[in-house]
């Protein structure tokens, strides 16, 4: 650790990782607690490892602008680490993006740009390179394609799950947004475990990797409507479709059953998981990753859908006897149906699917293939 980093540098990583028994499901799977990083994600790794990279190699000076396009997490990243160096930080964003995140980049003293969430990350990465080509102030981190996230992941992610899993480990499991996760702690814990599976992690509603057209989904942070660059040439042994009701009944789990207060894509991470290791002979050990904290999503549908439902222990927890994973029981209960068309994360608009008008389906029907 450089001694001349300011302070916050040191609660970056070393996150713990959570044994996380599911009794009623006969396994233990193990969760990394991302969002026990300082601002509250996994992308404060990428964060501090991009910037201090750039740094190194004199890509930034004082009035350098860092320009990303990013889900927001990584802009709150970028406009924590930016920020405590002296840089000015410039952040791309849906207009889907929970409001909770806009809030933290401007505490985080960051600039915010929101671009229409019709053609996914597709027009904020075109918007990134104008602004670098009119501005040679202007510093690209490029988090969707720098080798150097996945590199990140490899060198500091995979090393603390091989440290903190001594012995076996037969699967990790992750949702993508960049891919640097899957891609750099899939290749950091194979090289130790070459029989090790990786496992992608898809929102039911945008699985791409199976050949299907992308929708909106609750699961913020991944599948962003694009498959990343860095998923190219990751060798993804299976990928596990996650439907937004059944993410948002096991987060809202995590939170009554493990006391853990974590974002939407945490909790479709641990449904994924717990399947895959519910799959596995033996029922060998399986990591995944808590990605994020749940006061992300005030806004959202995670917590909206008690106003409608009258009471914390209403809508998505499973009635007894039923599965936590039954898609159609939670539906009932209110998840992605009209009456939830104010929730500013998902809503029905005229394309019938619960789009905010967001997606561009490519004149494609949702969950038909490309
Ligand atoms: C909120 C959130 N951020 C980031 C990630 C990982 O993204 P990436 O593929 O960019 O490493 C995930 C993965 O589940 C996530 O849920």
């Amino acid at each position: 650790m450089d001694e001349t980093l300011p302070a916050v540098f040191r609660l970056i990583g070393n996150t713990p990782l959570l044994p996380l028994a599911f009794p009623d499901y006969g396994v233990t799977i193990y969760a990394k607690a991302e969002f026990s990083n300082p601002s509250g994600s996994i992308k404060d790794r990428l964060a501090a490892y991009l910037i201090l990279d750039a740094r190194r190699r004199g890509l930034l000076h004082r009035d350098s602008v860092i320009v990303e396009c990013t889900s927001g997490n990584t802009g709150i990243a970028l406009a924590m680490v930016g920020g405590s160096l002296g840089y000015r930080v410039r952040v791309l964003m849906t207009d889907t993006a929970s409001v909770e995140r806009r809030f933290l980049l401007e505490h985080f003293g960051a600039e915010v740009v929101l671009f229409n969430a019709g053609r996914g990350y597709r027009t904020g990465l075109e918007m990134a390179e104008q602004m670098a080509a009119d501005d040679d102030r202007v510093f690209l981190p490029r988090q969707f394609e720098n080798p150097l996230n996945a590199r990140d992941h490899q060198e500091h992610t995979a090393r603390e799950i091989l440290q903190q899993l001594p012995g076996p480990i037969a699967a990790v499991v992750s949702g993508y947004g960049t891919g640097g996760t899957l891609n750099g702690v899939g290749s950091g814990l194979r090289a130790v475990h070459p029989g090790l599976r990786v496992v992608a992690m898809e929102p039911a509603e945008a699985a791409m990797l199976q050949g299907e057209a992308p929708c909106c989904h609750a699961i913020e942070g991944v599948a962003g409507g694009y498959l990343p660059p860095l998923l190219d040439g990751v060798a993804i042994d299976e990928a596990v479709k996650v439907s937004s009701a059944d993410a948002l009944a096991m987060t809202q789990r995590l939170a009554r059953e493990f006391g853990l207060l974590v974002g939407v894509s945490a909790g479709a991470n641990v449904v994924a998981a717990v399947e895959t290791a519910r799959k596995l002979p033996g029922h060998g050990r399986v990591v995944t990753f808590l990605c994020d904290r749940a006061e992300r999503y005030y806004s959202t549908r995670l917590f909206h859908h008690r106003d409608k439902q009258g009471g914390p222990a209403g809508a998505l927890a499973p009635a007894e006897g039923q599965s936590m994973f039954d898609t159609e029981a939670a539906r009932g209960a209110g998840v992605n149906s009209k009456e939830d068309s104010d929730d500013i994360s998902l809503g029905v608009d005229d394309v019938g699917c619960g789009c905010h008008g967001g997606w561009d389906h490519g004149g494609l029907p949702r969950g038909s293939r490309r």
